[in-house]
């Protein structure tokens, strides 16, 4: 059996084309759930959304530290995979579940496929840029998104021969589910019209963890919402922030912004591909805005996903007031970057990881 890992919400959309693309091919491929996020907004509605198989094994290690986290997996999987040893592993995107099952893999001699290799921010303070470095340091093939991936890969000494580009696995969901999704019009429920609001996400630690920067974003936000409506599905992690540094009800008091719980692939997609305007400091959704051709705000200095700014609608704007407000005022007034999509975000990227992997392992 080939297993796909998936811990934490942006590694569903990941894995289920690859299931698919698995199935396709007559192979037996299963999904091992980590636990990592465990609440149905997190978890389950994307299995659901994405018509993925329920996990033939759900570890259920839930929230901690980073090595209670990082940990719990490790122990899980290894006795997992000495009671049934994998033909092969992989494992998507950076999070800390992806990393722990590299390692483990590693250590047992078990084939590894690491699937959105070789990104890199070179922000050591981001947990994800230490989990991307390991994952990458130990896996035995390195499947990118594109070619800047393959040049932090080469620079860092990995084979050339075990670097394959195949594009990136998550635009094969966007486009097999966007017309699902526009025909949702989940905008509507809001009151909104299509094209004439925002959407933002925000959940990094760096952002949302220290109440002064929290209240910077969130104030430039507000000012946006007065003249254009930002819907904002909360993470849970940035709920429990915004509770406890008292930011509540001056959210609820500003004009335009709408709050609401974090929403399900679909509606998500939904919501976004209706949107005037993108405000996030999520790695994925500076993907899709770029595939959507919809001027994304990125709320951070640095990104791992250049290709975005380079040729996509991404724009990088720190959590800076005034540039926040300056990059917003001039993407509405139509100096948004319109950009174009990189190769091999075609779709089939889930095909090429299938024959990449199953041609070696
Ligand atoms: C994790 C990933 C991050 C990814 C993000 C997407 C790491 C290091 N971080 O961050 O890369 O962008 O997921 O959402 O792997 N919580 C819940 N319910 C859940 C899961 C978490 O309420 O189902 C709350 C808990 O309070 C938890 C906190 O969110 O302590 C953080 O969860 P955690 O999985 O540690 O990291 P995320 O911030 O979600």
């Amino acid at each position: 059996m080939i297993y796909t890992i998936v811990g934490a919400r942006p590694n569903f959309m990941k894995a289920a084309p690859i299931h698919t693309a698995f199935a396709r091919a007559g192979i037996p491929h299963a999904i091992v759930h980590t636990g990592q996020h465990y609440d149905e907004a997190l978890s389950r509605v994307f299995f659901d959304d994405l018509g993925m198989p329920r996990p033939a094994l759900d570890l259920g290690v839930g929230s901690g530290t980073h090595a209670e986290q990082t940990g719990a997996v490790m122990v899980g999987l290894e006795r997992a995979f000495a009671a049934d040893v994998p033909r092969a592993v992989l494992v998507v995107g950076d999070v800390n579940s992806t990393m722990a099952a590299a390692i483990v893999c590693a250590k047992m001699g078990i084939y590894c496929a690491h699937v959105e290799a070789g990104l890199r921010s070179g922000d050591w303070s981001m947990p994800e840029e230490v989990n991307r470095a390991v994952t990458d340091a130990v896996a035995d093939l390195l499947l990118t998104p594109s070619a800047d991936a393959d040049r932090n890969l080469l620079s860092e000494g990995c084979a050339a021969d075990a670097i394959v580009r195949v594009g990136n696995v998550m635009i094969d969901t966007l486009r097999a589910h966007l017309p699902r999704a526009r025909a949702l019009e989940v905008a509507g429920r809001f009151g909104l019209r299509e094209g004439a609001y925002a959407v933002l996400t925000l959940h990094r630690p760096s952002n949302v963890d220290e109440p002064a920067t929290l209240a910077r974003i969130l104030g430039a936000v507000a000012e946006i919402a007065g003249s254009l409506p930002v819907v904002f599905p909360t993470h849970p992690r940035t709920r429990k922030q915004i509770q406890a540094t008292g930011l509540q009800e001056k959210l609820e008091r500003a004009k335009g912004l709408v709050l609401c719980e974090p929403l399900g692939y679909l509606q998500f997609l939904s919501l976004t591909s209706g949107a005037r305007l993108v405000l996030t400091d999520s790695g994925g959704l500076q993907e899709e805005s770029t595939v959507l051709g919809i001027p994304c705000l990125t709320l951070r200095d640095n990104t791992e996903r250049p290709i975005t700014v380079e040729i996509g609608t991404n724009v990088l704007v720190g959590t800076n007031r005034d540039k926040i407000l300056a990059e917003a005022k001039r993407a509405l007034a139509g100096g948004g970057r319109r950009g174009a999509v990189p190769e091999l975000w075609d779709g089939h990227t889930a095909e090429r990881i299938v024959a990449a992997v199953a041609a070696r392992a």
